[in-house]
């Protein structure tokens, strides 16, 4: 009987994930040889800290180091996972091991939308793999679906629930009245948020995911910097509770579009309606809604973040790796380097919006404020005034028909300048 071939794996990083992957690892281990015909282990770990204690202990026993060397010098060790999150120390691993011919598999989606170009480029270079499925969207295997499954549509627009976070948070304060710390608190401690949680709550990591299903969708470099980005910090239990008396919920939302092959994308908060599937989307969920010329629409939904679903799509791009070795086509799109995005002004894109006006309480604000949107074009579609004002405050609520962003911005720059306003006004778009 032929001897099972052995690939050794060179692990950056045990914490919230690798130590899922290194529990799946051991858990399925009999499926995963029969599936692959390979027998897949972890070899050596690179942590900060080697005294540190773990989540898990693996099964057989693992070399823990603090010298990234000891993965990309060991002749034995055919793939490298990245798992340590963050920029320098992670784009250095991953540079070295693409140079010494490793297969990479990474899940650093900062890395990837910040210098994702040149470390395929460089992949391409080694003909090695540079593999990525659970930097999108943690367990969802929407990276293989756009790259393979999808890949003769011309995609018109993806939109979707892209961190786990943001959306734990917004359902926490939804659902169970949390304040929106304690929700914080609870998804860090859940393992759901960034080192850095403030990627998450800023809508960055967000950015960084749709960066790479740009990529993916549509074989353009959209550069991090020019995409409009807004996050959740903002959302207040207030907003939460007008969005769901006219029938809405917020949800931190990543978008692109294409028109007439340019392209509109963005991430920030907005009303969905409640009998939309995104308005579903709970907890530490993501859902992905991808529009193709011949598929149609197909929504993706499954856990975006957490140790255990984003170790699913680590060992995904591993045991493909098993099967059929190098894919240097890793952006699906050959080794040829992507142009850049011809990027749509917004004021040729129009949506609905939310208002909320906070007005000291007198006759004559509402005739103000209507008078000012319909000079700008924005058409009022419903409006509400709670008479239970806070002190002198009035919140005054509008839904609008479809407006573009400068004639928002432009209201909304004249109407906080009037003497009756007493807050900022605060403004949502309507999907
Ligand atoms: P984590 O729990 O903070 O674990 C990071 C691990 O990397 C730790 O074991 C840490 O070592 C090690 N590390 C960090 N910097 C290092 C360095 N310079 N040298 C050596 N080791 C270093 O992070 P995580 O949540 O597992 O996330 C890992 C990656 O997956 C990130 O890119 C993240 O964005 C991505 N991701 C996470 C999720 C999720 O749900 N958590 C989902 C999708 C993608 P010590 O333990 O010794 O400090
Ligand atoms: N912090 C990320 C999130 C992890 O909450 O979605 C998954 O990428």
């Amino acid at each position: 009987m032929n001897a099972v071939e052995k690939i050794r794996i060179g692990l950056a990083g045990f914490g919230t994930v690798g130590c899922g992957l290194a529990r799946i690892l051991d858990r399925n281990r009999d499926w995963i040889t029969r599936r692959t015909g390979k027998d897949l282990s972890i070899k050596t770990i690179l942590v900060r800290d080697r005294a540190k204690k773990r989540a898990y202990e693996t099964e057989a026993p693992v070399q823990l180091t603090i010298n990234p060397d000891d993965l990309i010098n060991d002749p034995e060790i055919n793939i490298i996972v990245e798992l340590m999150g963050g920029l320098d120390a992670s784009r250095r691993l991953i540079e070295t091991a693409l140079e010494s011919g490793k297969h990479v598999v990474t899940a650093n989606k900062h890395l990837l939308a910040e210098h994702g170009p040149r470390l395929f480029q460089l992949a391409a270079k080694n003909n090695v793999a540079l593999a990525y499925e659970a930097s999108v969207a943690g367990g969802i295997p929407i990276v293989q679906a756009l790259k393979e499954s999808l890949a003769g549509n011309r995609i018109r627009k993806i939109e979707g629930i892209l961190n786990g976070t943001a959306n734990y948070i917004l359902s926490q304060m939804s659902a169970a009245g949390l304040e929106f710390a304690t929700a914080l608190d609870q998804a860090k401690e859940l393992g759901y948020a960034e080192s850095d949680p403030t990627l998450d709550i800023a809508g960055l990591d967000a950015a960084h995911k749709l960066v790479i299903l740009i990529r993916l969708a549509f074989g353009r470099d959209y550069p991090l910097g020019l995409l409009p980005v807004r996050g959740i910090a903002d959302v207040t239990p207030l907003d939460i509770g007008f969005a769901q008396e006219f029938g809405y919920r917020i949800k931190l939302i990543a978008q692109v579009r294409a028109l007439d092959g340019r392209l509109e994308a963005g991430v920030f908060p907005a009303l969905i309606n409640r009998s939309c599937l995104l308005a579903q989307v709970e907890g530490n969920y993501n859902a992905v809604r991808v529009e193709g010329n011949a598929v149609g629409p197909v929504t993706f939904h499954g856990q975006g973040a957490g140790g255990l679903p984003t170790a699913s799509a680590v060992l995904a791009d591993i045991m493909s790796l098993c099967r059929e070795g190098a894919r240097p086509d890793n952006t699906g799109f050959g080794s040829a380097e992507l142009k850049k995005a011809d990027i749509l002004d917004p004021d040729q894109t129009e949506s609905m919006h939310y208002f909320r006006f906070t007005v000291a309480d007198r006759a004559g604000v509402m005739a103000a404020i209507s008078k000012c949107m319909f000079e700008h074009g924005v058409s009022i579609a419903q409006a509400v005034q709670k008479g239970d004002a806070l002190g002198d405050e009035v919140p005054i609520v509008f839904l609008t028909h479809e407006a573009s962003a400068s004639a928002v911005e432009k209201t909304v720059a004249e109407i906080d300048a009037m003497e009756f306003i007493v807050r900022p006004t605060v403004h949502y778009r309507i999907l």
